[in-house]
C-alpha cells in the first residue's frame, strides 16, 4: 500500500532548487522547477552521479557528469525512453513536502 512520507519543509526547497532525501535506503532527488515539484531516483543509471546536482532545463535534468538527460515528469532518459528512473508523486500542503511511495519497506 502506498504511503506518504514528509521529507522537507516547503521553504527548504526554493524555486530552481533540489534536495536529496534518503528513504528506505534509496536516495530520491526532489526538484522545484517552474513552480512544480518532481521526485526522481537520484542515482544516475550510467555511472552513479547524483542527479540532484544536475542542470534543469525544458523539463529535464542533465546529469552533472556526462549530461544524460532525464525527464522530470516520468524519469525517462531523453535519448532512450526505455531507460527510466523511478519517479514519485509529490504533495505539498501546509508548508510540508511529502512523497507518496510504494511500500518500499518490505
Ligand atoms: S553518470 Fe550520469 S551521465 Fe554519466
Amino acid at each position: 500500500m502506498p504511503q506518504r512520507v514528509t521529507v522537507a519543509k516547503s521553504d527548504e526547497l526554493p524555486e530552481g532548487g533540489s534536495i536529496v532525501v534518503n528513504l528506505f535506503q534509496r536516495d530520491i532527488a526532489i526538484f522545484r522547477a517552474k513552480g512544480a515539484l518532481f521526485a526522481i531516483d537520484d542515482m544516475c543509471p550510467h555511472q552513479g552521479a547524483s542527479l540532484a546536482g544536475g542542470y534543469v532545463e525544458d523539463g529535464c535534468v542533465s546529469c552533472p557528469w556526462h549530461y544524460w538527460r532525464f525527464r522530470l515528469s516520468d524519469g525517462a532518459w531523453a535519448d532512450n525512453p526505455k531507460v527510466r528512473q523511478n519517479t514519485y508523486p509529490v504533495i505539498e500542503a501546509d508548508g510540508q513536502i511529502q512523497l507518496e511511495l510504494p511500500d518500499l519497506a518490505q
